[in-house]
């Protein structure tokens, strides 16, 4: 499968999963955004295999993901507490190069890292709005962007399934669509998106190279690439070793 970021990483070998005690779509089914957290320090080993994920992607991608520990400041303000964020002492800052792809890069990667997380016992969540920007606490070099964090650590609990549309809703062909489709589908209908708003769609689009084409596509709004970066890793993993490309 030819992934719309990179060609030559595969979905299931990239990142380490194996360091993980689940599969990626595990990871996918397990994962539910958590706002409270025990005050239980990181795992050693977790930590470094974060770290090394991280400095893959920031390697393949020129991004500069960081990841930030035993912070208190940035989900201590009214804003976290307006929804309910608690021990939030450990994040990743997502941050890259400013360009109008960034968001769905970011989207695409930082899920990538997100699913790691949870496969190796930890809880997270996208944060896009509700944190504070803590200067000092991470670098965002001349040109670059801090576009969001992912708030990560032990859950109080492990989350709630979010309310779902249905696959016919973000994909009108999905009820004569083959298997692999409807399964990348599915796994984007569990794909967090910022409010849940689920904005994004699929479609197949006739054939390039012998191949099916894929049609990703968001409708406007806050956070709508970054949901769609995210949505897009999901699909991937969803749809497996399925041969098909993304449309341009
Ligand atoms: C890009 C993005 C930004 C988000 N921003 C926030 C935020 O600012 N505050 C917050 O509490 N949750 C935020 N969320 C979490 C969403 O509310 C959550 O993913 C959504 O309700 C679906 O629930 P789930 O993650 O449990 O599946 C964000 C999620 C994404 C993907």
């Amino acid at each position: 499968m030819v992934s719309r970021y990179t060609d030559n990483l595969s979905t299931t070998d990239f990142l380490g999963f194996s360091a993980g005690q689940l599969t990626p779509m595990q990871a996918i089914e397990a994962r539910h955004s958590v706002r409270s957290y025990t005050d239980e320090p990181l795992d050693e080993a977790a930590v470094e295999t974060l770290r090394e994920a991280i400095a893959s992607v920031n390697e393949e991608t020129n991004l500069n993901i960081q990841l930030v520990l035993n912070e208190l400041r940035a989900f201590a303000g009214f804003k976290a507490r307006l929804v309910n964020f608690t021990g939030v002492r450990n994040y990743l800052a997502l941050v890259g190069p400013e360009c109008k792809e960034l968001d769905g890069i970011l989207g695409y990667y930082g899920e990538k890292l997100v699913l790691l997380t949870q496969s190796l016992g930890l809880n997270s969540c996208w944060v896009g709005g509700t944190y504070k920007v803590v200067n000092r606490a991470y670098n965002v070099d001349l040109g670059q962007k801090l576009a969001a964090v992912v708030a990560l650590g032990y859950g109080a609990t492990q989350g709630v399934p979010h309310k779902s549309k249905a696959p016919q809703e973000v994909a009108p062909g999905y009820d004569d669509s083959p298997d692999w489709f409807q399964r990348g589908v599915d796994a984007a209908l569990l794909a967090p998106t910022a409010l849940n708003q689920q904005k994004f769609s699929f479609a197949l689009s006739g054939l390039e190279d012998g191949l099916p084409v894929v049609r990703a596509a968001t409708r406007r709004g806050p956070f709508t690439q970054m949901d769609l970066g995210i949505a897009q890793c999901h699909f991937e993993i969803g749809a497996g070793s399925a041969d098909y490309r993304w449309a341009d």
